[in-house]
């Protein structure tokens, strides 16, 4: 499954309509890039309107309590498909539990809300099982920030999903984000991804190659010739009588012309000449010449 790593609304709306996202995920850094000085809230309604599934919206508030409510007050955007992510140190295993905690509350006074939480910034197994354990639905590990360590990133999503599966976390989903280059995202895959979140420059690589370009341009441009082809003015009956007078052909001659057919680029006419032979009148369709001869 693929969600697009963006906080840009347009490229999320021109992305979504591939037909090939389930989710948006953004954070601080991303925002600021992508949309510098602009209101958080105006663009993350934005990226719903255009989008569909989950979109994560990273909490960035300093103690526990406070990210907690900064949490809630984002989840009221859309209570359904706003997922938060809560960086994982010592302070994000707290908001997660805390929020699990309310969430709880909330269920016994009769409303129904569902959290979605994503512990993100991930770099090793422990990290995600322990997030796992407090309560979160989604892992994130960050591949490109990994590599950067010199450890192999694909070693620590398969050691990620098989411990999540083995300790009772199989529901947990893995999510693969920081990509860096095309080929990180089947690596991620085949490693055990449940989800690669993707930039949008490297979404666009993946559909794309050279070979696919050409083989399309070629059979674009032989298609365009056989519609050139198609245009070309096939002479009817009518313009070969006319060719036939302006030769100076006889009336009675004129009275015998009939279609003979065509051959290639050569459409062909026949009719009797004044002297009784049987001749044929022939139209070049590529040169758009006439010319007669004989029949042998
Ligand atoms: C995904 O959820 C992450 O926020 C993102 O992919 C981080 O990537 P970076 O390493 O390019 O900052």
């Amino acid at each position: 499954m693929f969600y697009l790593d963006s906080s840009d609304p347009k490229e999320v709306e021109d992305l979504f309509k591939w037909g090939v996202l389930s989710g948006v995920t953004t954070n601080p850094l991303i925002i600021s890039r992508e949309m510098p000085g602009a209101d958080l809230e105006e663009t993350i309604k934005a990226i719903l309107a255009v989008s569909t599934g989950p979109v994560s919206v990273e909490l960035t508030e300093p103690t526990a309590m406070a990210m907690a409510d900064e949490a809630e007050r984002r989840w009221s955007w859309d209570w359904d498909r706003l997922c938060i992510k809560v960086p994982v140190n010592d302070l994000g295993l707290q908001v997660i539990r805390l929020l699990r905690t309310r969430e709880k509350r909330y269920q016994k006074e009769g409303s129904r809300k569902e959290l979605r939480i994503n512990a993100t910034c991930i770099m090793t197994p422990m990290q995600a099982l322990l997030a796992a354990m407090a309560g979160a639905d989604y892992v994130s590990l960050f591949w490109g920030r990994i590599a950067d360590l010199q450890v192999n990133p694909a070693h620590v999503v398969r050691l990620t999903r098989e411990s999540l599966s083995g300790r009772g976390y199989g529901k947990v989903e893995v999510i693969v984000g920081s990509i860096r280059q095309a080929g990180d995202v089947s690596c991620a895959l085949s490693a055990g991804a449940d989800i690669v979140t993707v930039p949008p420059q490297i979404l666009r690589q993946l559909v794309h190659h050279p070979r696919t370009a050409e083989t399309i341009r070629e059979f674009n441009e032989a298609w365009e010739k056989q519609l050139a082809a198609a245009q070309v003015a096939i002479p009817t009956i009518e313009d070969a009588r006319k060719e036939l007078k302006s030769m100076g052909a006889t009336a009675k001659s004129l009275r015998t012309i009939r279609g003979g057919g065509r051959n290639g680029d050569m459409v062909y006419f026949e009719y009797t000449n004044a002297l009784g032979a049987a001749t044929s009148l022939f139209y070049d369709i590529k040169t758009q010449q006439w010319a007669s001869c004989l029949v042998p």
